[in-house]
């Protein structure tokens, strides 16, 4: 049976009944707003782990714009709802005042990660991140936790934080789930009207373009070119950035060869809501 906590003690004292029992734990955070893709890395947990912990909490330390955050859906009641029947065994829904009575005096900066991609347009952002994830880390000692590849800086973020601290948590990646016309399941994409998710698949179609050209020996250059115009060219879409980099670093690539992993990285608003999505290639 899933087991609902509000309160940080009520989580510690949870947790520690199932570490006392030898029990593996797998962690699935979340800021709610729950699609497909949040429901993968719950049933990827489930076949992993033998206890499946969830979090709901809209972390404000991580909005670098105020409205941004006002404007985050929130569907608790469904959320859990969902949780329950994939048969979740503790959701964990903490309040702002809960996780952050005690304001944070701890600041992470992740290097060049900042000044990169995400990183370089919200800034504060991985900061934030970091410190929630620290603190999910803390309180639920997770012997794996999973997270989306739509957000792939973000892993690789944690992924930093997991080397630099010597944590013994394994990290699993998992891959975007995509609607029909291959827009990247987002929370956020239940902000958008249905006619402006038809336009926001346009994302997904620069990346494929993308994705086609470098694969069929096109220059960084006029890919880069060629995916840009496509965006720019749609109406009610305004392009963030459009960018090859090297899969692992993230670091942007000058020219591109064969064996390359790359990821091409975008990000766009539609409508005042701002989407991003990737995919991974190898040349
Ligand atoms: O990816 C998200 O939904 C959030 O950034 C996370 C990892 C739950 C931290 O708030």
């Amino acid at each position: 049976m899933s087991q609902i906590i509000r309160s940080v003690s009520d989580l510690k004292n949870e947790i520690y009944k199932v570490k006392a029992a030898n029990t593996s734990i797998g962690l699935v955070p979340t800021m709610g707003a729950l699609h497909q893709g949040h429901l993968s890395l719950v049933q990827m947990s489930k076949k992993h782990y033998d206890v499946t912990v969830a979090t709901i909490f809209v972390n404000p330390a991580q909005f670098n714009n105020k409205e941004d955050l006002l404007k985050y859906p929130k569907t608790e009641a469904s959320d859990i709802k969902m949780l329950i029947s994939m048969g979740c065994d503790i959701i964990f829904v903490p309040t702002a005042a809960e996780i952050y009575g005690e304001e944070p005096l701890v600041k992470l900066n992740f290097g060049y990660l900042e000044n990169i991609l995400e990183g370089k347009h919200r800034p504060g952002h991985f900061n934030g991140v970091g410190l929630i994830v620290m603190k999910f880390f803390g309180l639920v000692q997770p012997t794996g936790a999973y997270f989306g590849q739509k957000d792939l800086q973000q892993f690789r973020v944690i992924s930093t934080l997991v080397r630099d601290f010597d944590l013994s948590i394994n990290l699993h990646l998992a891959p975007i789930i995509r609607e029909v016309s291959g827009l990247a399941m987002s929370s956020r994409n239940l902000k958008l009207s249905k006619t402006d998710q038809k336009k926001a698949a346009a994302i997904y179609a620069s990346l494929e373009l993308a994705k086609n050209q470098l694969l069929s020996g096109g220059k960084k250059e006029v890919v880069l070119k060629n995916a840009i115009n496509h965006l720019s060219s749609k109406s009610g879409l305004k392009l963030e950035y459009f960018e090859i980099v090297d899969a692992e670093t993230l670091k942007e690539k000058t020219t591109v060869n064969e064996g390359d992993r790359l990821a091409l990285c975008a990000a766009a608003i539609i409508a005042g809501v701002r989407l991003i999505d990737n995919i991974i290639i190898e040349l």
